[in-house]
């Protein structure tokens, strides 16, 4: 918390007015934001209101002479790959900063590698020199759990919980944890290290994209980019999502955001190979069936998408 720390009992006021440290917060429009840009995800939206009005409310029991400690605001968030957790912890930052509770509200995403040396006596500086580009903002860690490793008896990672356990504890008044990662794989971890369970108050689940939340989330994506589907592609990419759930490493939200790449690029493909005389905006922004159809999903292989993911996934089985 960075201001209006408890203020002398001769100033302190009789009455706090939620309403207005709510409107000068600047909290509505990253509210507002997060409910434009962010299609579904109505139970994470409902949490980081709860958060909110628990900083106002602390921010007005300071001014009373009322709060005693700083609320713990380390959070997991938990989900499957393409969800919103990383678009969302970028949200949760502002609105951590907006309220005061951090100084500068920025991200700083980690991995284990990040934080974890090859050798002995690199792991704590590590772990330092990220911790202190995080201070004053967020620091999320991905795939948290990897960051603990059993199987290996003296493993790197264990010191690295031990500086982040201990920072959690010590900096909470501006520094915010984040871990995320899976679900079940993020449980055991939990269950493996009681001192993270403890420290962190906020659980947030993000919750699989439905097939139509899908398609409005590459409709939001499409015209950001301005670009927009024709009828017959708002059909075809409909098709697409109900088919890319059930191939291999398909990412929600990101498969989405990797198969719109595809098709702008085919796009631009097909104005340059078909286009003989001048193109106008809307021919420039317009992405037509053929430019996904040709997508390998309809063919039931994987698309490159999915190609690169495998690729991903057996570097990280081999490390
Ligand atoms: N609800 C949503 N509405 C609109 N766009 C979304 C939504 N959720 C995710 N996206 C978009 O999908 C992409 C992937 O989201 P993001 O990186 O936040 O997911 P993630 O859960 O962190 O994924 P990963 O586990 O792969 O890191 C981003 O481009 C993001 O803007
Ligand atoms: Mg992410």
């Amino acid at each position: 918390m960075t201001d209006d720390r408890t203020l002398p009992t001769s100033k302190r006021p009789e009455t706090v007015d939620l309403a207005a440290s709510f409107e000068q917060s600047g909290v509505r429009e990253i509210l507002a934001e997060l409910d434009d840009s962010m299609i579904g995800l109505a139970p994470v939206k409902q949490r980081i209101k709860e958060t909110a009005a628990l900083l106002l409310v602390d921010k007005a029991r300071r001014q009373m002479g009322l709060a005693t400690e700083t609320p713990t605001l380390h959070m997991s968030f938990t989900g499957n790959p393409g969800t919103g957790k990383t678009t969302v912890a970028l949200k949760m930052a502002d609105l951590l900063r907006r309220l005061g509770y951090v100084r500068k509200g920025h991200l700083v995403t980690v991995t284990r590698d990040d934080l974890v040396g090859q050798y002995i006596g690199h792991t704590a500086p590590k772990t330092k020199e990220v911790l202190k580009k995080a201070m004053g903002g967020v620091l999320f860690i991905d795939e948290a759990y990897y960051l603990y490793r059993p199987e290996n008896e003296r493993d790197y990672g264990q010191e690295a919980i031990e500086i982040l356990l201990q920072v959690m504890e010590n900096n909470r008044d501006d520094l915010v944890v984040i871990l995320a990662g899976y679900g079940d794989r993020m449980d055991r971890f939990f269950e493996a290290n009681p001192g993270f369970r403890s420290r962190i108050a906020h659980h947030i689940e993000f919750p699989d994209y439905s097939d139509d939340e899908l398609f409005d989330i590459s409709e939001i994506m499409l015209n950001e980019q301005n670009y927009a589907f024709d009828p017959a592609a708002r059909e075809a990419m409909a098709e697409y999502v109900s088919l890319r759930r059930d191939q291999s490493h398909f990412a929600n939200a990101r498969s989405i955001r990797n198969a719109l790449d595809r098709a702008r690029l085919r796009q631009a493909n097909r104005l340059f190979n078909e286009a003989g005389g001048p193109v106008d905006a809307k021919m420039l922004s317009t992405i037509t069936e053929a430019d996904l159809r040709v997508s390998r999903v309809f063919q039931g292989g994987l698309d490159s998408d999915s190609k690169d993911q495998a690729r991903q996934s057996a570097q990280r089985g081999a490390q």
